[in-house]
């Protein structure tokens, strides 16, 4: 790719509002496992800082041609599409983030809540603490709240093997009655958290066991590395359906976990390691069969119309969600509301009324 990362500013956020999870003191040192509640509310409180983004977006460099008489009307343009079964109103999903604690409990009501009102899918973070720990289970279970859309189970691919199996992932998606159940892969981060799990040989028949033993569809993701061709075949292989780049671009878990483990100069050799959304896309795209998803750097709609373009069927967000979420529902969903403006913007002056029209839309890469 040709992109350049740049450095990106430090500048933090503004502060997490009230209703944000306090400053969590630092980790422990290398090695030296953290509390767990200590880990989500750090995750949270670095994750909502400017820094812990590439400050690269690798979409800049695509260029849709514009229709000068695009010869629609505005009002009917519908980006909705079908995702497991269900009808969005817009190709988008609020990516996995959160749960285990009191404040991620309520950024995962939020975030449900916004997805239900504006009709698109959520995705929870991480269950292996309420699976260790009932009590926790709380913190996942939005379904009340978001009764008709996606929602979206999510487990570490590595606990496979490390005492999980196909008993807990399918507890994992009936604690919230889940219509998929996520596994991620996250080799980079386990690489440079303090407390990282490393163990990822044999990993891939063991998520096609998953795959082939739950009564709803697995689907893989990375948290910001991205997704290669071989990788996506590999899944595919073993009944994989629905891959979810989560290309780097975005938040970048190298920085996260650099901070955490004290050891900024790591993070940053890393932070800019995996393959560009962009390009995820398209060799995801490339394996035939996959449903994909498109995630990692997505900041707006245009970004998310290239995404489709470029060969996914659904865009995911996780960062831009994040402050919101720790406000209110309201917050939520002003902010898809916001995107999905300006991806209907951008299918106006492309001429296109319909995702399926979009997907074939002219974009040309470079300046
Ligand atoms: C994440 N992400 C994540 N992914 C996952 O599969 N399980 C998880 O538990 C988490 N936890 C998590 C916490 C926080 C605070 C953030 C911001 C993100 C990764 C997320 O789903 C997404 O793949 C990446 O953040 C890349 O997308 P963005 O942030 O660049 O839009």
């Amino acid at each position: 790719m040709s992109p350049t990362p740049v450095s990106p500013p430090i500048a933090p956020a503004p502060t997490p509002q009230a209703t944000a999870p306090a400053a969590a003191p630092a980790a422990g040192p290398a090695g030296q496992p953290a509390p767990e509640r200590d880990r989500k509310a750090e995750h949270i409180r670095l994750a909502l800082e400017q820094r812990m983004q590439l400050g690269a977006n690798y979409f800049d460099d695509y260029h849709f041609e514009h229709a000068a008489l695009p010869e629609i009307d505005f009002d009917a343009i519908d980006p909705g599409v079908d995702f497991l079964g269900k009808r969005l109103a817009a190709p988008l999903l609020i990516s996995s983030m959160t749960g285990g604690t009191a404040a991620a409990a309520l950024i995962n009501r939020n975030l449900a809540a916004g997805a239900e009102r504006c009709g698109i899918a959520v995705g929870l973070g991480s269950q292996r603490k309420a699976l260790e720990d009932p009590g926790k289970a709380d913190t996942f279970q939005v379904r009340e709240v978001a009764p008709s859309v996606p929602l979206l189970a999510n487990l570490g691919a590595v606990q496979l093997n490390y005492g999980l199996g196909i008993r807990e992932c399918l507890q994992a998606v009936e604690m919230i009655g889940a219509d998929a159940l996520i596994l991620h892969l996250n080799p980079l981060q386990e690489a440079i958290q303090p407390e990282g799990q490393r163990d990822f040989a044999g990993l891939l028949p063991k998520i096609g066991e998953i795959a082939r033993a739950l009564p709803v569809p697995v689907i893989a993701k990375e948290i910001g590395c991205g997704v290669s061709a071989a990788t996506a075949r590999a899944l595919a292989g073993q009944g994989i359906r629905i891959v979810d780049t989560a290309g780097v671009g975005g938040t970048s878990w190298a920085r996260i976990e650099g901070e955490r483990a004290g050891d900024l100069d790591l993070g940053e050799v890393f932070a800019g390691w995996g393959i560009p959304t962009p390009l995820s896309i398209q060799q995801v795209r490339s394996v035939g069969g996959l449903t994909v998803i498109a995630s990692g750097g997505l900041r707006n709609g245009l970004d998310v119309a290239k995404a489709l373009a470029l060969g996914a069927d659904l865009a995911g967000m996780a960062f831009p969600f994040l402050q919101p979420a720790t406000e209110s529902p309201e917050r939520v969903v002003e902010k898809v509301q916001r995107i999905v403006l300006e991806l209907k913007i951008c299918m106006f002056c492309l001429g296109v009324k319909t995702v399926a029209e979009l997907r074939h839309a002219k974009l040309r890469k470079g300046s």
